[in-house]
């Protein structure tokens, strides 16, 4: 198959995943990058050590408010579409803000990657289901979020809206779109600062600090590794399978409560447990999932790939790199 990947776009690169996503890239046969981030929950330190190579070019800018966008994307093969207004506690604490780059700027990008006939990865959410009562979501399950007085369910929504705005334009044949639905990633380069619940309780644990779960902690939810969420990007991208949505996430489920002890335990911590109510923290207008699990079929046959590594695994890399990078 043509590697259809030579000169790429990713906005949000200088985040969590779209770091990953380039040491990915890099590995490869790439030969130009152009990274679009407003630093706004990313960091140019994310993305520094590959600056040197040249095959780099950064632009520091809402994806809403690049004036020139699409001939800054002319010639680019491929777009990765990661810029978001991300995480529970962001979200929660900047909703417009939030909404409006999910919408404005999601809806920018897509025209500009229709201009120039460049296909687009959209990285959609696992919130988009909701607290969905089936066991295991398939990407036909349907949505069941709201109502708009909780208002974390504006993301969920938002990001509903982008998937319709890319399948809609693919049912055009004006745009050759590939969405992902995201459960719950983790790995190096996560920020705990916007509620992610791994690097706080990482963090929490290696400083003898109290780790804070949100509810009773029977909540169950499923981690993936950011290493295997990339290949999974670049194994679609390279695939061309447009049109489609994919869940990417693992079936292995734990439950907060034993999250939290597997870390304190795994960093010989001190750190006590303590419990807080889903309205102390956030509210009259939250609400959370109880469990989260996704049917990852689809995925694992279209790409003959299987994400590689376990929960325990997962932990003991990132404590180790926090260790090593404190
Ligand atoms: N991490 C997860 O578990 C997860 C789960 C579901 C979906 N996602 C999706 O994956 C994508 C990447 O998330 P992440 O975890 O790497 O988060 P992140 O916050 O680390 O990355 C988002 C990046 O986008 C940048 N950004 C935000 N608004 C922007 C704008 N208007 N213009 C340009 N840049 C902007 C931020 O500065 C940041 O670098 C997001 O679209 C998110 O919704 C992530």
């Amino acid at each position: 198959m043509k590697n259809n990947l030579k000169k790429v776009v990713i906005t949000g690169g200088a985040g969590f995943i779209g770091s990953n996503l380039i040491r990915k890239l890099i590995e490869k046969d790439i030969e130009k990058i152009l990274v679009i981030d407003d630093l706004s929950t990313g960091n140019i330190d994310n993305i520094s050590e590959f600056k040197d190579n040249n095959l780099i070019e950064f632009v520091e800018s809402r994806v809403e408010d690049c004036q020139n966008l699409n001939s800054l994307i002319e010639g680019y093969d491929f777009c990765f579409h990661l810029a978001a207004g991300v995480g529970v506690q962001y979200i929660m604490e900047n909703v417009s803000k939030a909404l409006l780059t999910n919408i404005e700027g999601t809806h920018k990008i897509i025209e500009s990657c229709k201009v120039n006939g460049i296909p687009l990865l959209l990285t959609s959410t696992s919130e988009v289901y909701g607290v969905s009562d089936d066991p295991i979501w398939t990407e036909e399950s349907k949505s069941l979020i709201g109502p708009p007085t909780k208002l974390r369910w504006s993301y969920a929504a938002s990001k509903l809206i982008d998937e319709f705005l890319a399948l809609s334009e693919f049912n055009d044949g004006k745009l050759n779109p590939i969405i992902v639905r995201l459960f719950n990633i983790i790995g190096n380069n996560q920020l705990s600062k916007f509620g992610m619940v791994v690097p706080k309780f990482i963090e929490a644990a290696l400083e003898n600090k109290p780790l804070i779960i949100h509810g009773d902690g029977t909540q169950t939810r499923s981690f993936t590794w950011v290493g295997d969420v990339v290949n999974y990007f670049y194994l679609l991208a390279e695939k061309q399978l447009y049109g489609e949505i994919f869940n990417i996430g693992q079936t292995e489920e734990i439950s907060i409560k034993n999250l939290a002890e597997m870390i304190i335990k795994e960093t010989d911590s001190k750190s006590e447990i303590i419990f807080k109510t889903h309205k102390e923290v956030y509210g009259e207008r939250f609400e959370d999932p109880m469990r989260r699990t996704p049917s990852i079929k689809k995925i694992v046959d279209a790409t003959d790939y299987s994400p590689t590594m376990t929960i325990p695994e997962m932990i003991k890399e990132i404590i180790d790199y926090k260790k090593l990078n404190s």
